[in-house]
Formats: C-alpha cells, sequence, structure tokens
C-alpha cells in the first residue's frame, strides 16, 4: 500500500500548500510515483503553486460523480500526479471515507499520496488524519501559531496518527519570533526542517516554477533534504550551487 502523508497546520496561509507541493515534487525527483492531492476545498493553491490553473478534473467533480478518481488527476511537467481543487466555492464536503476511496485507487500505481490538508480543526482536517499514515505540522514562528500545534498533536494523539515533525516556515530571524527549541518544549515534536521567509516563494509562484524545479535553489534544497530526511535517503546540496545562484545573481537571471 502507498504511504499517506497530510501536510496539516492550524490556521491558513502558513505553507501547508507551498509544503505539499515541493515536497511532493521533491519525493517525485528521487524517483517516486506521487499523487499530491488537494482537499482544502475553501483554499485551492495546489495547482497554483504547481504552476497550473485547475479548471475541470478537480477533487469536487469527484465529489460530485460527474468524473472518477483516475480522471482527476492531472500530470505536472515533472511526471508528478495530482488532483487540484476547483477555484470555485461549493458546498461538497470530504468525509473520510470518500478521501481513503481515492488514495486507496491511487495506492495501486502510487508509492505516495501527499495530502494538501485543510486547516484544524474542521471535518476535512479531519478526515484527512483520518487516513493518514503520518502528518507533518507546518507552523510560522509565531506564538499563537504554536498552540495551534500543541492541539494538532493532542487530537493527532487521540486519533494514533504519527507526527513526523513540524515544518517551521516563513523564518526571518526577528527576536520576537519563537525559536525551534521553544516550539519544541511547547509541543513536544521536533523541528524537522526551517524554511526562511523568502522572496524567492512569491518570484516562483509568479514564474508558475515551485521552487524544487530549479535544482539549485536554496529552498528547494530545503524540500530536497526533508523529503530525504522523512524517506531514510541521503541527500546533499551539491556544493556548486552557491556558485550557480552567484552567477545568476551577477548576471541577473
Ligand atoms: N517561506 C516562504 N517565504 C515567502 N512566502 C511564503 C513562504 N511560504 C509560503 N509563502 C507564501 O505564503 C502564502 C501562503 O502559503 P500557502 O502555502 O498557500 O499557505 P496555506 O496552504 O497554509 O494556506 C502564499 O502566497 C505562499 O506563496
Ligand atoms: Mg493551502
Amino acid at each position: 500500500m502507498a504511504e499517506v502523508i497530510s501536510i496539516v497546520s492550524g490556521k491558513g496561509g502558513t505553507g501547508k500548500t507551498f509544503t505539499a507541493a515541493n515536497l511532493a515534487l521533491a519525493l517525485q525527483n528521487f524517483g517516486e510515483q506521487v499523487v499530491c492531492l488537494d482537499t482544502d476545498l475553501d483554499s485551492p493553491n495546489l495547482a497554483l503553486q504547481l504552476g497550473h490553473k485547475p479548471e475541470d478534473h478537480t477533487i469536487e467533480d469527484v465529489l460530485k460523480g460527474n468524473i472518477n478518481e483516475l480522471k482527476a488527476v492531472n500530470v505536472h511537467d515533472s511526471g508528478l500526479m495530482f488532483v487540484p481543487s476547483s477555484l470555485h466555492l461549493t458546498d461538497d464536503r470530504v468525509s473520510e471515507k470518500r478521501i481513503k476511496s481515492m488514495v486507496d485507487r491511487f495506492s495501486e500505481f502510487a508509492d505516495r499520496t501527499v495530502i494538501d490538508a485543510p486547516p484544524g480543526f474542521n471535518e476535512g482536517f479531519y478526515s484527512s488524519m483520518g487516513i493518514s499514515d503520518r502528518m507533518l505540522v507546518v507552523t510560522n514562528p509565531e506564538y499563537q501559531a504554536i498552540q495551534d500545534v500543541r492541539k494538532i498533536a493532542e487530537e493527532a494523539e487521540k486519533h494514533g496518527v504519527d507526527i513526523e515533525g513540524v515544518v517551521l516556515n516563513k523564518v526571518e530571524g526577528m527576536l520576537e519570533e519563537a525559536s525551534k527549541e521553544e516550539i519544541e518544549k511547547t509541543t513536544g515534536l521536533e523541528v524537522i526542517q526551517t524554511i526562511p521567509h523568502h522572496r524567492e516563494v512569491s518570484k516562483s509562484v509568479h514564474r508558475m516554477e515551485p521552487v524544487v524545479s530549479d535544482p539549485h535553489s536554496k529552498i528547494g534544497h530545503s524540500f530536497r533534504e526533508l523529503a530525504a530526511n522523512i524517506t531514510d535517503r541521503d541527500f546533499r546540496a551539491p556544493w556548486y550551487s552557491g556558485i550557480v545562484r552567484g552567477i545568476r545573481k551577477m548576471t541577473r537571471r
């Protein structure tokens, strides 16, 4: 059976979609067959993070019974398979049973399904959690967000789901930010990746090219490290990536 990893957080805007898309791409680049599934129907950004526009062939089409699970699978240039959510607001709901039947179908041909889950603690969040083998919690270094992580840790424990760790995203290094150590102490979870707040992210969305699509991106390397870490692989950023980035800066490309 394919493994299901959900990317969750307490509220929107922490970087779940950014993490789901780039982690899925990094796993795909390691030679896995990955399906990335957007279950956040209220903020459907997965396709946009991947540089696609979702039109038809969405998760809502499957929920409405218009198409089967396979027809909703879109393929990114990298070969990553993904199921987007529609940009239109709908009343569709993602019950655990429905997501499970989709994911079971994908597991016939994929090694892993990465779920871009809705923010906690609504039905879609619990549905995604219910069918996950493990979860990654994305947070920003704010004290309120950390309380959300604590709540997620409690819910995961109640439901018997493993939390792999915390991705600490949008770190600016300001004095008022919560540190990695404080987060670990408060939540009892390990911070397994730290990602800076960087203009490269908004630029990559604007260019419709995820950071992992650039083989020398520093933030892309953070996702390659994360993907390697959670699948027990080794990854070391190539020593010449810094030189390539330096040359690009000089030539403004
Ligand atoms: N490390 C980062 N640096 C800069 N911008 C970021 C970073 N991570 C995410 N963003 C931006 O923040 C916004 C929210 O991220 P998103 O992944 O959509 O959050 P969520 O899915 O949790 O609601 C997006 O515009 C995204 O491009
Ligand atoms: Mg999102």
